[in-house]
């Protein structure tokens, strides 16, 4: 069998490719592309909630966070990691993200304005993700899924303790529900819109599923993930701003209300709330570690010229 042979053949028994096997350059691409983005995504998105540490309400919230606002950049290195086996290096796409030439998800190009902002944030933001990303640990690249388990884990301890967040102002004053409230009536509609744009305006899902790197469309997973939180925001006492969820029992899925598109493709093209703002930030951030990055590459030869010696 040649190489292609394989691939397809792996590919038809539901098998893991791994770095070493022959593979399709679109296959290889269309992979960079989405672990590339998926790794810039979490570094990104420690941003938002990086703003809320020095403002936990309690020493208790404040581990808490700094725990979690690690664990994204855990992830992001892991994703890194994926994507290197893959043969584009790190600093590539280091510069591609600062350099504003590569995409990060939509959602965190809005502002955090609360502390029930952490609450939503991680009840709907990370409970997006897991709906996402649970049925990614199947795809057919082996680092990626193997990667994508561990984040998972991690992810439903985010989804659980934002939960717990909003909960607890849920139960609390008058204020506090007012808060909760409102950071999920303005969380909703871009937590639905990070599964990205409705399956008939997906350019990418078609090949990615036929490859087994996505399992399931964009719209299924959107509405696997309104049926989840339709359910918990009962327990929170709480309502989502959208009056037309429903469950169509015929096509056997949730039916959300319209979602404004137009803001979707301008959160892309760069015009976000905070899409300047967390780039100039990221850039700066990078600037400022460089001295770190020096310092670790002159301890690794060090290291290296004592094993030689
Ligand atoms: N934010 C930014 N860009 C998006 C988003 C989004 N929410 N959704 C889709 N896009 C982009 C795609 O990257 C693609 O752009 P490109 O072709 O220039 O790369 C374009 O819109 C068209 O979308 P699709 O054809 O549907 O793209 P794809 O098949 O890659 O599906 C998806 C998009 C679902 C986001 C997929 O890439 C994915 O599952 N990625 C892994 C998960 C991930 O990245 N999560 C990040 C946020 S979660 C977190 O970090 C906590």
């Amino acid at each position: 069998m040649d190489g292609q042979e394989q691939f397809e053949a792996l590919i038809a028994a539901d098998a893991r490719v791994e770095p070493r096997d022959w593979m399709p350059e679109g296959y290889r691409k269309t992979l960079v592309r989405q672990i590339s983005q998926h790794a810039h995504s979490e570094i990104i998105g420690m941003q938002p909630e990086g703003n809320w540490i020095s403002r936990a309400p309690s020493l208790k919230r404040k581990a808490i966070l700094m725990a979690k606002v690690q664990d994204e950049a855990g992830h992001g290195l892991y994703l890194y990691s994926a994507a290197e086996t893959l043969g584009t290096p790190r600093d590539r796409m280091t510069e591609d993200l600062i350099a504003g030439k590569a995409r990060y998800s939509s959602i965190f190009n809005y502002p955090a304005l609360s502390w029930a902002d952490m609450g939503a944030i991680g009840w709907l933001v990370d409970g997006a993700a897991i709906c996402n990303q649970v049925p990614l640990c199947r795809a057919s690249y082996g680092p990626y899924g193997r990667a994508m388990v561990r984040i998972c884990k991690e992810e439903s301890f985010h989804q659980r303790q934002g939960f717990e967040i909003l909960l607890e102002l849920a139960r609390g004053t008058d204020a506090q529900k007012e808060m909760a409230q409102d950071a999920i009536n303005r969380w909703y509609a871009p937590s639905l819109m990070m599964f990205g744009p409705p399956d008939d305006d997906s350019p990418n899902s078609r090949q990615s599923m036929a490859w087994n790197i996505k399992r399931f469309s964009n719209d299924e997973l959107r509405s696997r993930f309104v049926g989840m939180i339709v359910e918990q925001v009962q327990v929170l006492g709480l309502t989502l701003p959208d009056p037309a969820i429903r469950f169509n029992a015929e096509t056997g899925r949730w039916e959300h209300g319209p979602l404004d598109w137009e803001e979707f493709r301008e959160v892309l093209a760069g015009r976000g709330p905070c899409n300047s703002q967390r780039l100039a930030r990221r850039r700066e951030a990078h600037e400022e570690g460089a001295w770190v990055r020096e310092a670790a590459a002159a301890y690794a030869r060090r290291q290296n010229a004592t094993e030689v010696a």
